[in-house]
């Protein structure tokens, strides 16, 4: 498979901030993902999904419930009618901020990120129910072509890449180009070791970098057995100081964190 060449550069353990910086800002916009880039975060981590006239707009959940005043899927919804919701800052996990500029909290397109974003960000982009969306592959992949996202800036570092629990989709991405590094994500029990069968193992490196793991069931010997297969470790979500620590010293090479900040003191 496609190897992320530089699974552990030199400054290595990579913040990636989960949702934006989630904890502080309301997860997947722009001021989220703006709030990430002033906290230093190396990666900014968001979910896409298609709305029902084919756009690529940013949001976790394939429907609009949690995060906004209205209710029903993204798929249902036209662009335009999207923009017309304003984000719930009050539901879910969202902090709310105190002021703000309403506007600011639209949904964003995928192509309104990349627009707004610094040049030295690096996106980790997930594919999310991928069967309701057809075609959605493809044009994400169209997308990271026209902003020139798959290639690595001047420390080896991939601009952009992408993980999902969906294996079908990551295939299908592969198959497009090749050159995106992909990310198997895996959710294990909290009380489980990370482990993975031979034949699943066998079947990721055909198509994925790494892997994208919950982070309780990191093991050190999961960590050494992944880097000894070529493969990155991300681990997700990690709000717990101590636990990120934790891992870094295993030699996982990146966490999804709400708080960017998280390792600042
Ligand atoms: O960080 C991994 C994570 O993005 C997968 O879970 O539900 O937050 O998209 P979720
Ligand atoms: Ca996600």
């Amino acid at each position: 498979g496609p190897k992320w060449d530089n699974p552990l550069p030199e400054d290595g353990f990579f913040i990636i901030a989960h949702r934006g910086a989630s904890a502080y800002e309301p997860e997947n916009t722009l001021p989220s993902f703006e709030l990430a880039e002033k906290l230093d975060a190396d990666f900014i981590e968001l979910d896409v999904h298609l709305t029902k006239d084919g756009e690529l707009i940013v949001m976790h959940d394939d429907e609009v419930d949690r995060t906004t005043e209205s209710i029903g899927k993204i798929k249902d919804y036209t662009l335009a009618e999207l923009k017309e919701l304003t984000a719930n800052k009050d539901k879910g996990k969202i902090v709310a901020v105190s002021g703000g500029d309403e506007e600011a909290y639209e949904i964003p397109t995928l192509s309104e990120v990349f627009d707004e974003m610094e040049d030295d960000i690096h996106y980790v982009i997930e594919l999310k129910d991928t069967k309701q969306y057809s075609g959605i592959e493809k044009k994400l992949v169209e997308l990271m072509k026209d902003y020139e996202l798959i290639k690595k800036d001047s420390k080896g570092i991939p601009k952009a890449v992408i993980h999902s629990f969906d294996k079908k989709a990551l295939k299908e991405v592969h198959k497009l180009e090749p050159d995106i590094p992909l990310l198997q994500l895996i959710s294990f029990d909290e009380d489980e070791e990370a482990e993975i069968s031979k034949k699943e193992m066998k079947d990721i490196l055909t198509y994925a970098s790494g892997v994208g793991v919950s982070y309780e069931a990191i093991t050190p010997s999961f960590v050494n057995e992944m880097h000894g297969k070529g493969l990155v470790v991300h681990a997700y979500t990690v709000d717990d100081a101590e636990a990120a620590l934790r891992l870094m010293a295993m030699g996982v090479n990146g966490i999804h964190t709400n708080e960017p900040d998280l390792l600042d003191e």
